[in-house]
């Protein structure tokens, strides 16, 4: 019987509370699927940086590197100056670990309320294939005259051909694997960013001759808001940089019913994968028994099909989508589900 090794990072505010129920799940789907795994709890956070000084240090990241997976709950802390935490620990993790594609996919489920009126389940399902290691988040730049009123800031965004390649054929190859309706489409801004997207463009036509079963398209990232709006069936999966990958992913999250619900992983797929909910650490509901946990139950079932466990992978979104038909969860929101944190998380595990 496999045997995995799964780092857990609670991390502040309700991250702990939602990966409670998380584990709850996996325990649960263990005993079904039958594996055994282990969990290793690395305490890093807010918190821990307040004690410590410390965000990540080296020897983490090299026990990381032995792990099958890694679980995380969210960084953030409202007495730590943003950025600190968000580039120490997590776009640290990203970065190091060589996670070079951040999976969002943006599924709105039966039960589930969405903004956008007259549109279902059969509608909003498709997947962002975000590129995680370039782009702006890079920190290449600076500034010259700092202070001064001749003040200049320079952000560059880092785009290699061999980053941009990798990212656009795993794209193609989830599309493929996927089995939908096999359209790809990439999102940038060829019109203005000439250069960045240039790169990006030719690439994905150059990469696209390789899958003659798959569609390919295009819209500018500007348009892509609208239409994920507007017309979100017309998407399958969507193929960006860092930048424009955080903001639409944003957007996403909404449209599928709130943060409550949205999950991603950050993948490599040749290493160490790590999978979180996508929303923040929600300082002001901590420890109140009243965050969604969904958004990182499904965070697990993606963590699962990672690590190979598609089956119970399966096992616990099927147990989600139960969860939700029952009909006993109100809302996505904090604090209007009618039920517990806890509760959500035992109604889902029994569905498992
Ligand atoms: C996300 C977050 C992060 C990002 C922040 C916290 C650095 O917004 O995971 O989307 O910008 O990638
Ligand atoms: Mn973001």
């Amino acid at each position: 019987m496999k045997n995995y090794k799964i780092g857990v990072i609670p991390g502040d505010g309700t991250g702990p509370e939602v990966v409670r129920e998380g584990l709850k799940v996996l325990e649960a789907v263990a005993q079904k699927a039958e594996f055994h795994y282990e969990t290793i709890v690395y305490p890093f956070g807010g918190e821990y940086y307040q004690k410590t000084g410390e965000t990540l240090p080296e020897s983490a990241l090299e026990e990381f590197r032995k792990l099958d997976a890694l679980y995380l709950g969210a960084i953030g802390h409202p007495e730590v100056k943003p950025g600190i935490l968000e580039q120490g620990i997590l776009l640290k993790i990203r970065f190091r670990l060589d996670q070079y594609i951040n999976l969002r996919p943006v599924k709105l489920y039966p039960n589930v309320w969405t903004p956008i009126k007259d549109k279902g389940p059969e509608d909003i399902d498709f997947v962002v294939v975000r590129e995680n290691t370039e782009g702006l988040y890079v920190g290449a730049g600076g500034f010259l005259r700092k202070g001064t009123p001749d003040e200049v800031a320079i952000q560059e965004s880092v785009n290699t051909r061999r980053g941009v390649e990798r990212c656009i054929r795993f794209a193609f190859e989830y599309t493929r694997r996927r089995n939908k309706r096999k359209k790809l489409t990439l999102c940038g801004k060829t019109n203005v960013l000439t250069f960045a997207f240039d790169l990006w463009e030719r690439t994905f036509y150059e990469v696209a001759k390789e899958y003659p079963d798959i569609q390919t398209d295009y819209a500018h990232v500007d348009a892509t808001t609208m239409w994920m709006v507007k017309n979100p069936e017309w998407f399958d999966v969507i193929v960006t940089d860092n930048m424009f990958g955080d903001i639409i992913t944003d957007l996403g999250a909404m449209i599928q019913g709130g943060m409550g619900i949205a999950a991603g992983g950050n993948i490599n797929p040749q290493g160490v994968s790590m999978f979180e909910p996508i929303g923040g650490s929600a300082p002001k509901y901590t420890g109140m028994n009243v965050i969604n946990p969904l958004a990182a139950i499904g965070a697990l079932a993606m963590l699962l099909d990672t690590i190979g466990e598609s089956e119970a992978s399966q096992m616990v979104e099927n147990a989600v989508i139960k969860a939700l038909e029952s009909g006993k969860i109100k809302s996505m929101s904090a604090g209007k589900m009618g039920l517990s944190t806890q509760e959500v998380g035992d109604l889902v595990a029994s569905w498992v």
